[in-house]
């Protein structure tokens, strides 16, 4: 055996301190945004039945939520509103009301943990009749209507103190719209993280549970993105940067890992992945069965996400993540 002619790639494994030395690719609860569920009501935490561990919780138990979340050290939380059936309306008017469920959320929080960052979902499915992401008129979703009033989402959600706006509904041009719109507000200061590249998914079922927020007809195909198309995802990234996102989202994650390769390679924002409310569940279900080792998947497949470019990623696992970090120090 002399002469030998290949590597030792193994030198660089033969202790965890030796591992540790040599690791790449770090997971910090900086890096983690923990999705917040506003139900109207009093007295309500539901668990949905889809993502166990997640709750569907009223504005009475807040308080006790963010000092779970707070305790664990997580810093960012992201708000989603779950209206009653009967305050929704065709023009998802609850979105941008000034008592909303997130407005009202935004300011407890921003007055009791002020030193969170709350970064408010702006769309208007939850709070439309008809459950589409924008103005819908014999049957089709407007665009440049629905702009309008998601501009004025925002900044009824940047008057209550949000610290980020998230557009996530897909029309063209909201990040134009809501920058304007912020901007004649006086809030240039406040960042919009756009959901720059959102494929229309299978993997969104048990969010829809969660935020009662299904469409009562068709589809969103028209809005969010075909899962087979790459070069897409560079158009629509491209036109957020021009338009003035201070971040750029990947929706969903597992099954998109090169696009937050390319988005991350290709553009000079934070990349944030959204892991979501499918990828939550099937975890969850393979854990309750005793099929996969929890802890170890979770930690794999957050990591992978930051490997392959994320530099945040908003995922239901958050905190049992953080929890999972303090037990490694
Ligand atoms: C609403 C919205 C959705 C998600 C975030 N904001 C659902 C959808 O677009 O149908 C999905 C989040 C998840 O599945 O965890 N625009
Ligand atoms: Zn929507």
């Amino acid at each position: 055996m002399k002469d030998i002619q290949f590597n030792r790639h193994r030198r660089l494994r033969s202790s965890a301190n030796m591992r540790a030395l040599v690791r790449e690719t770090y997971l910090h609860k900086e890096d983690l945004i923990y999705p917040i569920f506003i139900i109207d009501g009093e007295q309500v935490k539901n668990e949905v039945s889809s993502m166990p561990g997640v709750f569907q919780i009223s504005m009475d138990n807040l308080n006790e939520e963010m000092e779970e979340v707070t305790g664990l050290g997580i810093k960012s939380v992201i708000l989603f509103g779950v209206p009653h059936e009967h305050d929704k309306d065709e023009q998802g008017s609850g979105a941008f009301h000034h008592n909303g469920l997130v407005q009202k959320a935004t300011r407890f929080i921003k007055k009791e943990f002020s030193d969170v960052i709350v970064i408010a979902d702006t769309c208007l499915c939850e709070y439309t009749s008809h459950g589409h992401c924008g103005i819908v008129e014999d049957g089709k979703i407007l665009n440049d209507r629905s702009l309008d009033l998601l501009a004025k989402t925002a900044v009824s959600q940047a008057e209550a103190g949000a610290d980020i706006i998230a557009p996530s509904n897909m029309m063209d041009g909201f990040v134009t719209a809501i920058r304007a719109g912020l901007d004649e507000a006086g809030y240039h200061d406040i960042p919009v993280m756009s959901y720059a590249v959102k494929y229309s998914s299978a993997f969104y079922g048990p969010f829809r549970e969660a935020a009662n927020g299904a469409p009562q007809f068709g589809d969103r195909k028209t809005y969010q993105m075909d899962p087979a198309n790459r070069i897409e995802a560079f158009r629509e990234a491209e036109s957020d940067v021009m338009e003035g996102a201070d971040f750029l989202i990947v929706k969903p994650a597992l099954s998109y890992l090169d696009i937050i390769r390319d988005v991350k390679n290709n553009f000079s924002l934070p990349v944030v992945a959204y892991n979501v409310s499918g990828e939550y569940s099937m975890i969850k279900a393979a854990a309750q069965n005793g099929w996969i080792d929890e802890k170890a998947i979770v930690m794999e497949m957050l990591t992978g996400m930051k490997r392959a470019g994320a530099d945040l990623i908003i995922t239901y696992h958050s905190k049992d993540v953080a929890r999972w970090l303090d037990e490694q120090k």
